[in-house]
């Protein structure tokens, strides 16, 4: 089933970033009705305009995640098929050096913002689908994105958890996680990119996009994005946890000479 069949109103949070904003490209040429949201009020806009000319009717809305009021006051107003939450926050460092302020940010934007969204929605028993982004660094603990590992790992359990429940409530809400890889982002800065030898590693925006919408089509609940991610997963999984961690801290401590 094509993803218009079943949804014709979308919502994506976090829709300037590099995610984001390409899967609002693709979801505008489908859908009826796409509305962005977003932080920064100009950015926002850029991006309408860049769709300009698509099938979807476009809105556009301005939301700083890290204000719970007013992401209570945007989940109480909530009215869609679908909600992406394309907003993220990653800071790599070595973790005892990331100060508080910075590290209650990303602990605000990447899990207790999703989890008080999802209660909300799953409290008012809402018929929608909830989509989360997740990735690698939620299955295996990534040295040097310490804060975000935990963050990312700490959402997916709360989000693996909370689907069997509300399978076992005959809930309406539909919670979907999905597992990517590294993506060619702003998420991370170029020159951390060229540290780490480079975009080779990484998958490019546009296909993330349609692969996310392939696995929103099949009502998909659990996913990783990108068939060399699940592989890298399976075999992640022959091998014990302390030698990838070690792995992964030789690979990555090159990002922290840039
Ligand atoms: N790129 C990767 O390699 C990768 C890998 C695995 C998982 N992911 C996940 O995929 C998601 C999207 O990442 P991305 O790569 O597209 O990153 P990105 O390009 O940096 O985009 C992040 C988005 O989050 C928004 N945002 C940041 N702080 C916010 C706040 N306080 N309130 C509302 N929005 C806020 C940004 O808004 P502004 O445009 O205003 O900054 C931007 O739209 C994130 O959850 C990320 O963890 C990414």
């Amino acid at each position: 089933m094509k993803i218009e069949d079943t949804i014709k109103k979308a919502i994506i949070l976090g829709a300037t970033g590099g995610i984001g904003r390409q899967l609002a490209k693709e979801l505008a040429r489908s859908l009826e009705h796409l509305v962005l949201v977003g932080r920064d009020a100009d950015k926002l806009s850029q991006v309408q305009k860049e769709l300009t000319g698509s099938k979807a009717q476009l809105s556009i809305l301005t939301l700083d995640m890290l204000d719970q009021v007013a992401l209570e006051a945007f989940v109480e107003n909530l009215d869609a098929d679908l909600l992406v939450n394309c907003a993220g926050l990653a800071y790599f460092s070595l973790g005892c050096v990331l100060d508080s302020a910075s590290e209650q940010d990303l602990w605000q934007l990447n899990y207790h913002s999703p989890v008080q969204l999802i209660k909300q929605v799953v409290q008012k028993n809402q018929n929608i689908k909830l989509v989360q982004l997740s990735s690698l660094a939620a299955l295996f603990p990534h040295p040097y994105l310490a804060a975000y590992s935990a963050s990312k790992a700490a959402l997916q359990t709360y989000t693996l958890a909370l689907q069997e429940e509300l399978r076992q409530s005959d809930s309406q809400v539909q919670l979907g996680l999905y597992i990517l890889g590294p993506v060619q982002t702003a998420i991370f800065p170029p020159k951390l990119v060229e540290a780490l030898g480079g975009g080779s590693l990484q998958m490019k925006p546009e296909k993330v996009a349609q692969q996310l919408i392939r696995f929103i089509e099949r009502d998909t609940s659990y996913a990783i994005i990108g068939l060399r991610y699940r592989l890298l997963v399976w075999l992640g999984r022959l091998l014990p946890q302390r030698w990838i961690i070690r792995l992964l801290a030789i690979y990555l401590k090159k990002g922290l000479n840039r």
